[in-house]
């Protein structure tokens, strides 16, 4: 048994079968693939009907390439994780069985706060009717399948955190996730579902990305993107913290470039990945690049401004955050209980740095750009030019060929726009922000 999906000749996947790609991960993954492999992706969506399917999928990707992908190669399929048989007419079920080399599964019920029960049915019953599938797959071809699961570092993060843990690539999925939530339960269950499949005829890597935030060149982000509610709350609120905590993140196209490329390393099955910068995320710096575009904002310490935070649940600028409950404590390190342990990605980035995509420098401007992005998108309402005085923007060390952020596109990176995944749409559905 061969398999075709993993590139230890330089070949890459043919034919890739990507679930989520209607999602804000799942889309730019959809990109990478488009862009650095020459597999034909079939993308399982949800529909009414085919031609509802391939519409969802075309808007999607238009604000991501700008322009009309090629169809050929970016083929929507009707299908649901929840259905039996994963809803494929025979027709494709067959088709599919006979091309797919590779599967990426990135669709997921992404409620942070959802109930377990809710969540359960497409998280751990879409991963096993999947899986299943891949089987079958590799059954009628008679080759192996690559089967890559888009599991999320929240698998693995215990509630009580034990004072001396080692969080890196290593570490199990656990039961006790943090913060005892439906979420991180279903997803530790669906990734042990993909750890368990790996052999008889299915090869399974595991991704585990953090928190995933905007483009790193445009800034474009979406209602997954964790930064989003707190810096709304902050605009909001007219404050932000001092001393909050550092997180384990990166930049949305990062991270599905990542996933490409770990993806055909030849010894990536059988191993997990954490698609995280090996440095945490300081939320300082996040919460920075508010001052720089223009908001006049006081300073508190992290534990009053989370109180602050709760006191204001019927602002919906506020709410998304308020919302998260404990989660967002956690994110924030608001205090002595939500202290979490740094998670490590450096057998990560040693993989990647084999495959050629070494970890680039924090782009200082990132978080100017995703401020800017935001107030363009109206999910930030602009600075008041009455506010002054406005601090300069850009003091953290920029390159030396750092002036004010660039916000055109460079050529080939997708223009901003908004659509799916709106940041604007995270005003009005906290339920959604993941
Ligand atoms: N965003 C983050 O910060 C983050 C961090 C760590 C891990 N992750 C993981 O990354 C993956 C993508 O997350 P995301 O933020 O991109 O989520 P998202 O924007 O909510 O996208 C979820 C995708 O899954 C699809 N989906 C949901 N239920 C489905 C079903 N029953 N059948 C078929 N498709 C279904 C959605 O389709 P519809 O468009 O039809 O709803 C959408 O395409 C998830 O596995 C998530 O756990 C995300």
């Amino acid at each position: 048994m061969t398999t075709t999906g993993i590139d230890a000749r330089g070949v890459g996947p043919r034919a890739v079968l990507l679930t989520g790609a209607t999602g804000s991960l799942g889309g730019e993954l959809a990109l990478a693939l488009l862009t650095h492999t020459r597999a034909t992706v079939y993308c399982l969506v949800r529909a009414a009907d085919q031609s509802h399917a391939t519409d969802r999928l075309r808007t999607r990707m238009l604000p991501l390439t700008g322009h009309p992908y090629p169809a050929h190669r970016l083929i929507a399929v009707r299908g649901n994780l929840l259905a039996p048989d994963l809803g494929l007419t025979d027709r494709d079920h067959t088709e599919l069985s006979t091309v797919i080399d590779t599967v990426h599964h990135c669709g997921a019920s992404v409620h942070l706060t959802g109930p377990y029960r809710k969540l359960a049915p497409a998280n751990v019953g879409g991963t096993r009717s999947l899986i299943t599938f891949a089987r079958h797959i590799a059954r009628s071809s008679g080759q192996r399948v690559h089967f890559i699961h888009i599991s999320t570092l929240a698998t693995i993060v215990p509630t009580p955190i034990p004072s001396a843990l080692r969080l890196d690539e290593a570490t199990p999925p656990c039961h006790q996730v943090l913060p005892d939530l439906g979420y991180p339960r279903s997803k530790a269950e669906a990734e042990e579902a993909a750890r368990d499949a790996h052999g008889n005829g299915l090869e399974t890597t595991v991704m585990r990305p953090g928190v995933i935030y905007g483009h790193s060149g445009t800034g474009r982000t979406s209602d997954a993107d964790l930064l989003v509610p707190l810096l709304r709350a902050a605009v909001a609120l007219g404050t932000m913290p001092t001393g909050a905590g550092a997180v384990p993140a990166d930049a949305v196209d990062t991270v599905a470039r990542a996933i490409v490329e770990l993806s055909r390393y030849p010894t990536a099955p059988g191993h997990t990945f954490h698609l995280v910068r090996r440095t945490q995320l300081p939320l300082t710096d996040v919460f920075a690049a508010l001052p720089r575009a223009g908001y006049h904002l006081r300073t508190l310490p992290v534990e009053q401004w989370w109180q602050s935070v709760q006191e204001h649940l019927d602002d919906p600028q506020v709410a998304p955050l308020a919302g998260l409950g404990d989660m967002a404590a956690y994110l924030l390190a608001a205090g002595p209980r939500y202290q979490h342990p740094p998670v490590h990605s450096d057998a990560t980035w040693t993989a990647l740095a084999h495959c050629g995509m070494p970890e680039q420098p924090l782009d200082p401007n990132t978080f100017d750009r995703l401020v800017d992005w935001l107030i363009n998108d109206g999910a930030l309402p602009p600075p008041s030019p009455t506010r002054a005085p406005i601090p300069a923007r850009h003091r953290m060390e920029a390159p030396a060929s750092a002036g004010r952020p660039d916000t055109t596109p460079a050529v080939g990176t997708p223009a901003p726009a908004s659509g799916p995944g709106s940041a604007t749409r995270a005003a009005s559905n906290q339920q959604q922000l993941r």
